[in-house]
């Protein structure tokens, strides 16, 4: 940290070092969008409410509207941008799609970004166990039933073709 305000923060976003020079007081989510370009990782209320901004730092589900940028500095973070893609998409976000979990899909990258975690940790957990994994993803559209019948799918679609159809990098620190 320096005399002026600023710090730099240096991490792997999905894979790849990125680092900037960032005011002292930036919070995580403005840094991702702003300087990484992580634009999936969604301000909504940035008051640790509505879980849109969550990411995975070094493998633990965190609302990156709540820490400062330098925080996350020396970790593995991960966003929607580091999962899969409309071709080929994650265990997590096929399931959503077969279930049809959502239906505007303002909370979605948040809601991926908590299920890929939980069953990161917990590769088939219980129906409470995923109802609290996304109790902080508020969604304004759905019941939530189907977020948590996809997130069950998640579960099967990964234990049938391995955990890698989930994401593609570790949870690790570096
Ligand atoms: S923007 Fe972070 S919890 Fe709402
Ligand atoms: S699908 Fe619209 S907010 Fe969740």
């Amino acid at each position: 940290m320096t005399s002026t305000g600023k710090h730099r923060v240096d991490l792997h976003l999905n894979g790849e070092p990125v680092s900037a020079t960032v005011d002292n007081t930036s919070t995580l989510v403005d840094v991702l969008r702003d300087e990484f370009g992580a634009k999936g990782v969604r301000a909504g209320c940035r008051n640790g409410d509505c879980g849109t901004c969550t990411a995975l730092v070094g493998g633990d589900c965190v609302k990156t509207c709540l820490i400062l940028a330098g925080r996350a500095s020396g970790y593995d973070v991960r966003t929607i941008e580091g999962l899969g893609t409309a071709e080929n998409p994650s265990a997590v976000q096929q399931a959503f799609m077969e279930c049809y979990s959502f239906q505007c899909g303002f909370c979605l990258p948040g809601m991926i970004l908590s299920a890929t975690g939980l069953l990161e940790r917990v590769p088939e957990p219980t129906e409470a166990e995923i109802r609290d994994a996304l109790s902080g993803n508020l969604c304004r559209c759905t019941g939530y039933e189907n977020f948590v019948r996809g997130v069950q799918r998640a579960s099967q679609i990964m234990k049938e073709h391995g955990p890698d159809t989930a994401t593609d990098a570790g949870p690790e620190r570096r």
